[in-house]
């Protein structure tokens, strides 16, 4: 819902924007300048609030109109500031005037509309309308600069189903001279000043050590979240959450924004002298600009903006419904994923067709769905040194080609899968011997190699050509259910002949939504898992076109717990892969029980990466028993709501709690990822159940624990108590729960 608000002249006053249970409210200060008003809890804004608006001018402050010296800049929200225009926090946009770079500000509104549907954003993903949005409407809002004639349209657009509110940022030259734009960010926002502060989630990390989160209180100064790496970043993907001090997982104020986008991307938070907080962000400035000649537009990447009072459990259940519904392509939102094995660990580069059949059929045994072919069956790729870029099969590894292969795998009632990195070339592989002038280098310098490999310039349509019509042939070449488009190292060196050196890396980006939208239209039967290296690549611009990731190759559960709750902030369970490996551990060396791999890699789509050949004595068994609970399980995990309810005490144990959308069926996962002597019964509390409902609970776990039932308030507030017997480490446990008519007993 959009609407404007006008005053008694008939001009606008104030825009309301309703998503759900989130209004966002933009005001007109002085029939000028935009103003953030609200973003927050639903509400109705009043003409005397608008009218109270003031940004008292002294202490410091420096007047802009001389007309009119009643106000400063620095005191007003704003909706995009600039620079030199007497607000000294940060600005979203620095824009000059080209010889010289005098700096394009003073942008007033001139025009507004409301316009249904969607517009198209330069290729760059936004995202669409789903049945619990209704009709979609979109707001523009038109700033303009005479004196540089730069004009910013700021694009908003509230998605009702999942309660988020898009925007964006279009910046066209309407003058005579060239701009240059060193920093184009998709937003800007103002949160008024809150006694209490405001503390920010942010994870960090690296390659198998993705998405650390912590928490802390927001001080003075400005905190950079970024990557510079060409990718979203295995650290974080482009995202941030702002809570009151107060807010926990199903209590108190919390914010979100998510940049819709895979390249270099910074967000920041900055505490202004007022002790509110400023938080903005987009492409990274370091690393971006562009000369804007006369006529020409840019486009920003979309930001998600989300709020809940209901505090983090709110938002990302409304993020979740957002992802599905709103980003992942349509056809996936409502399918379950299959169970998979794929190769990786099992096999990596040292197989051939008659190894992959066994651990195909070993992977069927078990009651896995699908069997995905990893890295290493194509050109002379038996490392990581050679081949990319040459997609044909190797005849050494796979004599009756992919065709052969896919059939047999097929032939176990299994699908069949492929993993492809179609963005590389090794510097040893046909493909580069005959374009090597298709990378992305730096004009008189070396090139540089990460993995040994390459970057294709994908900003190049002659690139992105050849690269379509191969991959294209690639996928019809055999039954191929499941692609993983893996992208393994991060930009350096990265320019494009031709083309200025700040608009290289973007796009690169573009050229990347181009070729993935245009084979996933063409393949849309396909099931496409993105991949960087493992989870360097987690964003809502690539799952517009994949709606499944790998989240890490670091599988070892005590690790991948968090960071699956960190992922799942934004990301829905249906969207995060999750997979059983062998013990030790092929990353960390940590021995881990059966146990706390299985329920830990339950609470994403479920996988195995292993050789299921290779199991110990009895665990096939478990592995089978536990591949069929979860199939049964699957809906209630993948499309319900997801919780991570700590338990009462935060006792440090790691929970994961999925709520069927009907909310008669739950299932809850539970970990203690230490040893411990001498403990007591375990409690755990699980919000998100129907308070007047009664559940029978159970665990394939604990069968002397039997059947129990409880009314969802009681376990909402009290939870639940379990012993858990002695076992291999980490301790771990699956839970189901149905709604029942039975009553308690005595
Ligand atoms: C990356 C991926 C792994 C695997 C290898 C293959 O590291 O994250 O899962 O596919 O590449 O080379």
């Amino acid at each position: 819902m959009v609407r404007t608000l006008t005053g008694k002249d008939g001009g606008p006053l104030a825009w309301i924007l309703e998503a759900g249970p989130a209004s966002y409210v933009i005001a007109l200060f002085k029939g000028r300048y935009l103003v953030q008003y609200h973003w927050g809890s639903r509400m109705e804004p009043g003409l005397d609030g608008l009218a109270a608006i003031s940004a008292p001018l002294e202490g410091f402050g420096a007047a802009q109109d001389l007309t009119d010296k009643s106000y400063g800049m620095h005191r007003l929200p704003q909706e995009y500031p600039w620079p030199q225009g007497g607000d000294f926090r940060s600005p979203a946009l620095c824009a000059g005037i080209l010889p010289g770079g005098q700096p394009a500000m003073d942008f007033a509104y001139r025009r507004h509309s409301i316009v249904p549907g969607l517009p198209e954003w330069g290729g760059l993903p936004l995202p669409h309308g789903a049945k619990d949005d209704g009709p979609l409407l979109h707001l523009e809002i038109e700033l303009k600069d005479d004196v540089s004639g730069l004009a910013i349209v700021l694009l908003y657009l509230p998605l009702p189903g999942s309660g988020v509110i898009v925007r964006a940022a279009r910046l066209e030259n309407r003058g005579k001279r060239d701009l240059k734009l060193d920093r184009a960010y998709s937003f800007s926002i103002d949160l008024p000043p809150m006694a209490a502060g405001l503390d920010l989630l942010a994870s960090d990390g690296g390659w198998a050590r993705e998405r650390v989160l912590e928490r802390r209180r927001l001080g003075p100064g400005r905190v950079e979240l970024e990557s510079r790496k060409g990718v979203s970043g295995h650290g974080s993907s482009p995202c941030a959450i702002l809570a009151r001090p107060d807010a926990s997982e199903d209590h108190g104020e919390v914010w979100a924004a998510a940049l819709m986008y895979s390249g270099d991307w910074v967000l920041s938070i900055e505490r202004s002298e007022e002790g509110g907080f400023r938080l903005q962000g987009g492409l990274h400035p370091e690393l971006f600009s562009r000369t804007l000649l006369p006529g020409q537009a840019f486009h920003t990447p979309a930001v998600i903006l989300a709020h809940s009072g209901d505090g983090l459990a709110g938002l990302s259940c409304g993020l979740h419904r957002f992802a599905r519904h709103n980003v992942m392509p349509a056809a996936w939102a409502e399918k379950e994923r299959p169970v998979l094995l794929n190769s990786w660990e099992a096999a990596y580069f040292d197989y051939n067709e008659g190894d992959l059949v066994e651990i195909a059929r070993g992977a069927a045994d078990l009651g896995a769905e699908l069997f995905v072919l990893d890295d290493g069956w194509f050109g002379k790729r038996n490392d990581d040194r050679t081949s990319l870029g040459d997609w044909e099969h190797n005849p050494a590894k796979l004599p009756q080609g992919l065709a052969g292969l896919a059939d047999k795998v097929h032939a176990l009632g299994l699908q069949f899968g492929l993993w492809i990195e179609p963005e590389m070339a090794s510097r040893e592989s046909d493909f580069y011997r005959a374009h090597p002038d298709w990378v992305l280098s730096l004009d008189g310098r070396e090139l540089s190699e990460g993995r040994n490999q390459l970057i294709l310039d994908l900003g190049r349509p002659e690139v992105r050509a050849e690269l379509e019509s191969r991959i294209a042939g690639l996928l019809a070449s055999a039954r191929i259910d499941y692609v993983k488009w893996d992208m393994n190292r991060p930009f350096s060196r990265a320019g494009s002949p031709g083309c200025p050196q700040g608009e290289a890396r973007h796009r690169y980006v573009l050229g990347l939504y181009e070729l993935a939208r245009k084979l996933t239209a063409a393949f849309p039967g396909i099931l496409f898992e993105g991949c960087a290296a493992g989870g360097a690549r987690l964003d809502y611009g690539v799952l517009s076109f994949f709606p499944q990731f790998w989240l890490s190759d670091n599988t070892d559960p005590v690790w991948r717990a968090p960071m699956q709750d960190t992922a799942s902030l934004f990301f829905p369970p249906q969207a995060i892969a999750a997979h059983l490996s062998a013990s030790p551990n092929h990353q960390t060396g940590r021995v881990t029980s059966l146990a706390s791999r299985s329920r830990v890699a339950m609470a994403g789509v479920y996988g195995l990466e292993l050789d299921p050949r290779r199991l110990p004595p009895g665990e096939a068994a478990a592995v089978r028993a536990d591949i069929a609970w979860y199939i049964r399980h699957r809906g209630t995990i993948q499309l319900g709501d997801s919780w991570r309810p700590l338990a009462p005490e935060d006792d440090g144990n790691w929970t994961h709690l999925c709520v069927s959308k009907d909310r008669r069926e739950a299932v809850f996962l539970w970990m203690r990822p230490g040893a411990i002597a001498n403990v007591g019964p375990e409690r755990a509390r699980l919000p998100g159940l129907s308070p007047d409902a009664h559940y029978a609970i159970s665990s394939p776990d604990l069968p002397l624990f039997g059947s129990r039932v409880f009314t969802g308030a009681e376990l909402r507030v009290r939870g639940f108590e379990f012993e858990v017997p002695p076992g291999p480490d980490p301790r771990a446990l699956a839970f189901e729960l149905s709604a029942t008519d039975a009553e308690q007993g005595w």
